[in-house]
């Protein structure tokens, strides 16, 4: 076939090009796609297996950490509350390990009926368990998560939780307030 009169030859028509052609192309990337995808499943995989597998490593060690349930912790000397006063008092949990961090604080409230005389509640609602507040002018505790709230005995005075505030044991021991810390309050305890 004859070439146009205004066509140049190309000295390299037939040298392989130094660009890759449009199916190389395609293909190249396919294959980095294909890498990208693989690599990014491989590590969603590692990330859900562990996210599987904490809860039951950390159930798995739950009976260590839970192991001295009778565990008695000091508050605070006894003879330091004021009859008809209810304060915030926090301690560290007795099952914590040293590793825990924040999560091994926790607190209670402490209302001194008279002298030697004590109610010791945990914080945490009896509906979902968010931390209520203890409001001294109206002598009420308030939820802030859905509206309940507890008279100051801990009793529930109106809003979603089915029953008054948990109540640790405490005891006075050699003239310290001490309260059974070692588990939470809670239905199974019956407080
Ligand atoms: S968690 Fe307190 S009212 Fe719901």
């Amino acid at each position: 076939m004859s070439e146009h009169p205004n066509q140049q030859p190309s000295a390299d028509a037939h040298a392989p090009s130094s660009k890759p052609c449009c199916g190389c192309a395609g293909a190249a990337s396919t294959e980095n796609r294909r890498g990208f995808l693989f690599a990014a499943g491989s590590t969603l995989m590692t990330i859900g297996g562990v996210l599987v597998a904490a809860p039951i490593v950390g159930a798995a060690l739950a009976p260590a950490r839970n192991a001295d349930p009778d565990t008695w912790i000091t508050l605070a000397p006894a003879s330091g509350f004021t009859p008809g006063k209810t304060v915030l008092l926090k301690f560290t949990k007795p099952t914590s390990a040293p590793d825990d961090g924040m999560t091994s604080s926790s607190a209670c409230y402490v209302r001194c009926l008279e002298a030697g005389k004590f109610q010791v509640f945990a914080v945490n609602c009896a509906h979902l368990g968010c931390p209520v507040e203890w409001f001294e002018q109206s002598r009420l505790f308030l939820c802030p998560c859905h509206g309940g709230a507890y008279y100051e005995d801990g009793s529930r005075a109106s809003g979603p939780p089915p029953r008054g505030l948990f109540e640790y044991q405490w005891r006075v021991e050699n003239g310290s307030l001490e309260i059974r810390a070692g588990r939470l309050p809670g239905l199974q305890e019956g407080t």
